[in-house]
């Protein structure tokens, strides 16, 4: 029989990229083989992303591009993924070259409804509305994602992921530990544990197990993992507790990514955050004050309805007091059925692209200085494959989340190594093995 092969295309967060290798572990179970191409494959999974209109573009486009594809050859495309549970059978009146579409609570009927999309139907599997984790979510390597949590409950004002994701629902303390012993046994050095918001995270033992419990137990029986990382974290929801086992537990890597969204109190009550711009700099203060080296990240998203000159200020001033050594900048845009889409869309795209300009420049400041401060040190990195730019050498990661490029043999991949940090381009350094 020939090889039936399969290829994955992946859009949005680190959650969405753990369930696609969850898809494609599952499917190679059945004997499905990963296809290089699009165009070898004979099952096409799109796993989609609904967080702002500009994701869901992309993937329209390259819907088009699909629908193409299949007027010279027969492939079975299937939909999954937040765009997927948010257009339902929409999706499927939209789009005719989609033969199958699974919702965020269908990911088991996934194999199921590929066979049906073989045998001609047309199937829209969304599952009971019990969200199921799988089992594993890595298809090997050094590096590898584990969801410890799936939905949120906070209804952020601007954010669909409530929607598409459902509420929150913690994964069973016993089913992390498996997943991370196993990752050990397959020779994985560096995981992740995901969540919207992992410090919400509670689970078992009549409810007593908290984020930092959780990790202080994955620290325990990580076996040769040597690095533990977690995202993301809420700031109205990240304890003392937190602060204390990464102080203590030193697998656990000195890295916090903290959402600010807006330095404006105005705007952050305006978005449900439920924090205040000085509450998040006395957490700031707090991490920095315990874990020395650590590095604090964050998303900030500009152009919200109603923001002003002053609150795009305070977002800067806040920036500056931060000092963070990385900052994911996004425009606002509206999504239907949340909070703020009553509100408008009233701050104008150039004038949001010019404060999303004046953020980025502001953050590219601000990690010439804390990444500065690094140069000229010895670090430990992880090697985690070839550098897509320049092929002779190696991409590497430290303990604190920054990329560094190196000239080294590719039999280092999957290796750590002690290199010096010599230089640095964007966020990214230049280190030398030692
Ligand atoms: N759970 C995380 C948190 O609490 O910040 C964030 C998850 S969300 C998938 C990632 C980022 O997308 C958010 O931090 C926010 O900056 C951005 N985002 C969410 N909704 C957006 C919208 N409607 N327009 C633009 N950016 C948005
Ligand atoms: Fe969205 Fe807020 Fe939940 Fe993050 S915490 S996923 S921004 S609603
Ligand atoms: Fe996108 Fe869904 Fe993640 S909307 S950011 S793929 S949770």
């Amino acid at each position: 029989m020939q090889p039936r092969r399969l290829f994955v295309e992946t859009y949005g967060c680190q959650m969405n990229k753990a369930e696609s290798e969850a898809i494609v572990a599952d499917l190679a179970a059945e004997g499905w083989e990963l296809a290089r191409k699009p165009d070898d494959a004979d099952l096409v999974v799109i796993n989609t992303c609904s967080v702002r209109e500009t994701a869901e573009e992309r993937i329209r486009g390259r819907l088009g591009w699909y629908r193409r594809l299949k007027r010279g050859r027969h492939f079975t495309l299937l939909l999954t993924g937040c765009m997927a549970e948010r257009l339902g059978q929409r999706a499927l009146e939209e789009f005719p070259e989609i033969d199958a579409l699974v919702g965020t609570y269908g990911r088991e009927g996934l194999r199921e409804a590929v066979r049906r999309a073989g045998a001609g139907e047309r199937p829209v599997v969304d599952g009971d509305g019990t969200f199921r984790f799988a089992a594993r979510h890595s298809s090997g390597g050094p590096r590898a994602f584990v969801p410890v949590m799936h939905g949120c409950d906070n209804f952020c004002s601007y954010c669909i992921v409530p929607f598409v994701r459902g509420p929150e629902v913690s994964r069973p303390a016993a089913e992390v530990l498996a997943e991370v012993r196993a990752l050990d046994a397959n020779g994985c050095l560096d995981v992740t544990l995901l969540g919207q918001n992992v410090n919400s995270y509670r689970r078992g033992d009549g409810g007593t197990i908290t984020f930092p419990r959780l990790l202080g137990r994955v620290a325990a029986e990580a076996g040769r993992i040597r690095w533990i990382r977690f995202l993301t974290s809420h700031p109205k929801d990240l304890s003392p507790d937190l602060i204390a086992v990464m102080a203590e537990e030193p697998r656990l890597c000195r890295h916090v990514h903290l959402p600010v969204q807006s330095g404006s109190d105005r705007v952050l009550a305006a978005m449900n955050r439920g924090y205040t711009a000085g509450g998040y700099l006395r957490l700031v203060d707090a991490i920095r004050g315990a874990l020395t080296g650590v590095s604090i990240t964050t998303d900030i998203l500009t152009g919200f309805p109603g923001e002003t000159e002053e609150d795009v200020r305070l977002t800067l001033a806040l920036m500056e007091r931060a000092g963070f050594d990385e900052a994911f900048t996004y425009r606002y845009n509206p999504r239907e059925g949340t909070a703020a889409a009553l509100l408008g869309d009233p701050v104008q795209e150039p004038l949001k692209l010019e404060r999303l300009d004046r953020i980025i420049a502001a953050q590219r400041r601000i990690v010439v200085r804390r990444a500065g401060e690094r140069l000229g040190k010895v670090a430990e990195v992880l090697v985690e494959g070839v550098s897509r730019r320049n092929p002779g050498e190696l991409l590497a990661r430290t303990e604190w989340d920054a990329m560094a490029v190196l000239p080294g043999d590719p039999s280092l991949i999957g290796r750590f190594v002690r290199v010096r940090l010599e230089s640095l381009a964007g966020a990214t350094f230049r280190a030398a093995i030692l």
